[in-house]
């Protein structure tokens, strides 16, 4: 696992950037997508450059459930209004959320997807709880895509989305920690002493459920890339 040091999210976004164009020139076809605000500046860097994805796959972690697509908060929206506007991909996979009483189909139809088309490059972030996609603590490191009933502490983390928390979904479609750590490469951005913590149990903790991202140890291509705030726990 390395840990890469930045400056701010610009500079992160930068970093993430060249090593995606790496990637591209060796030739990896799936992407693996994320949301939430740490991703936000790599994907500009995305659409400022001459890059052309359209003969990629992009697969995303992870949807809510029970808010349709057209929603400003659904990660649907999220992903075209950060990326697949500007950079539009061959196709673009989503978890679909939108019906609840599909939920188990939409998994079986994600986990086939998944299966399908292995990631090359997933892009993550993590939660103040470590959670990764929307795994939260205590799954089992066994699962593939699944019906997740979102934490307390992050139905709260995520309210600052919603006009209040009322209005958080509190299920979620996630791809499992096994299709993430499937993916050949993986970066993770953390920004902000809200992320210590979890940056602190991720590289250098237990492997544990109960801290999902702490998996990540046994990946054997991992980049952390976070500014002092997430990194100022760890023994360095
Ligand atoms: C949500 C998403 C995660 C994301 C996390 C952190 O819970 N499901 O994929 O990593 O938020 O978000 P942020 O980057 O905004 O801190």
């Amino acid at each position: 696992m390395k840990v890469i040091q930045v400056e701010n999210q610009v500079e992160g976004g930068k970093i993430a950037f060249e090593l995606l164009k790496e990637k591209l020139a060796a030739g990896a076809q799936v992407l693996g997508l994320a949301t939430g605000s740490s991703p936000i500046e790599f994907y500009k860097q995305i659409v400022a450059s001459d890059l052309d994805l359209s003969g990629l796959i992009s697969i995303n972690l992870d949807e809510y459930v029970g808010i349709d697509e057209d929603n400003p908060q659904s990660y649907h929206h999220f992903m075209n209004e950060h990326l697949f506007d500007a950079k539009p991909f061959k196709v673009s996979y989503l978890p679909d959320g939108a019906n609840e009483a599909d939920g188990p189909a939409a998994v079986g139809r994600y986990n086939k997807i998944l299966s399908e088309h292995p990631i090359d490059l997933q892009i993550l972030g993590i939660g103040t709880n470590g959670h990764i996609g929307f795994n939260e603590p205590g799954t089992p490191f066994t699962e593939e895509t699944h019906l997740v009933d979102l934490d307390q502490s992050t139905i709260e983390a995520n309210a600052r989305f919603f006009e209040d928390v009322s209005q958080v979904p509190i299920k979620a479609i996630s791809m499992g920690i096994k299709n993430i750590m499937d993916a050949k490469s993986i970066i993770l951005f953390a920004y902000g002493a809200s992320k210590q913590e979890a940056i602190k149990g991720l590289v250098e903790g237990p492997v544990t459920e109960q801290l999902p991202a702490s998996i990540l140890q046994r990946h054997p291509d991992v980049v952390i890339i976070g500014d002092a705030e997430a990194l100022a726990k760890l023994n360095r």
